[in-house]
């Protein structure tokens, strides 16, 4: 009687590994380099660009010729400051309606974009535009005024230069 036995195997021919083994495996190397290139990924994110929004508190020296009632509009800021025997105040130059730019005329201000006509201390004569601009914040010191573009007063307020 013969038997039949294996031979043994060499160590250049490894045994094959069972395919649950190999699924195993590789499910088991997927999940890793997930978790490795997500780490590495979230260690990459832009931080947070937070960032303080510019004060919208300026300064500014009025000009000398300017003319008692005559709107300064300094340059690039939506506001229009005046100065008149009661004192100085200042009226913000965004449309109400729709936020455009309104542009000073001989009888106010008057929007480019729709139209709307206000009166120099930003009262509505035509619309769209719903509401007056509204008068803003002002303080004088020095000889320099200093307007808050971000706090507004009740129209009529004006501060003694
Ligand atoms: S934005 Fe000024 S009238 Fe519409």
């Amino acid at each position: 009687m013969t038997t039949k036995s294996t031979p043994p195997r060499s160590r250049l021919d490894p045994e094959a590994v069972p395919r649950r083994d190999w699924l195993g495996l590789s499910s088991l190397w997927t999940m890793g380099a997930a978790l490795l290139f997500g780490t590495i990924g979230m260690l990459k994110l832009p931080k947070a660009a937070v960032l303080a929004s510019p004060s919208k508190k300026f300064r500014i020296a009025l000009p000398e010729t300017l003319a008692l009632g005559e709107a300064f509009i300094p340059p690039g800021r939506a506001v229009a400051v005046f100065r008149d025997a009661e004192g100085v105040h200042a009226v913000s130059t965004i449309c109400t309606h729709l936020g455009c730019v309104v542009k000073p005329n001989p009888d106010g201000f008057e929007c480019p974009c729709h139209g709307s006509r206000f009166k120099a201390d930003g009262e509505v004569t035509r619309g769209p535009a719903p509401q007056p601009l509204p008068w803003l914040k002002v303080s004088v010191s020095g000889g320099l005024v200093t307007i808050d573009e971000g706090a507004t007063v009740p129209a009529g307020t004006k501060v003694q230069a």
